[in-house]
């Protein structure tokens, strides 16, 4: 497969998940997990394009695949990318446990939908749970990093 545009190689038994291919052979442990079990969306990466919630994929599954996981979205001198920085600067985050996947998911999101309502945010991050900011600043930060006013949104 590649990862972040990178080709990589790897001998998996064929139980082994692409969270743990990510982490443990790979070592991109932006990669997340928090259940393992397909709740929390701590591990979403993107597999062609497309949001995935890497606990619930085998790495075999992934073979020949485009991966992109949080490592890749930053610039190769650590620069932000907007959405990123969107995070930062809305304070999206506290202890940042969820905060690979929620990025990913976000991305996925502004891919199809660039310009999304709060509404679809909020529906959009319904795989992905925060036990910190109370989503009110994770979803202005999507917003923002969408270029929209976020004003209105509901106070944290
Ligand atoms: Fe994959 Fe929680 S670790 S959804
Ligand atoms: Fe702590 Fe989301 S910032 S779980």
């Amino acid at each position: 497969m590649t990862v972040n545009g990178r080709a990589v190689v790897g001998t998996v038994e064929g139980r082994e998940l692409l969270s743990g291919f990510l982490r443990d052979h790979l070592s991109l442990t932006g990669t997340h997990v928090g259940c393992d079990t397909g709740q929390c969306g701590a591990c979403v990466v993107h597999v062609d394009g497309v949001a995935v919630k890497s606990c619930n994929m085998l790495a075999a599954e992934a073979d020949g695949c485009s991966v992109a996981t949080i490592e890749g979205q930053a610039a190769a001198d650590g620069t932000l990318n907007a959405l990123q920085q969107a995070f930062q600067d809305h304070h999206g985050l506290q202890c940042g446990f969820c905060t690979p996947g929620m990025v990913m998911s976000a991305a996925a999101l502004l891919q199809d939908n660039p310009r999304p309502s709060e509404a679809e945010v909020r529906a959009h991050l319904e795989g992905n749970l925060c036990r910190c900011t109370g989503y009110h600043n994770i979803v202005k930060a999507i917003m923002a990093a969408s270029g929209q006013d976020v004003s209105g949104i509901a106070a944290e």
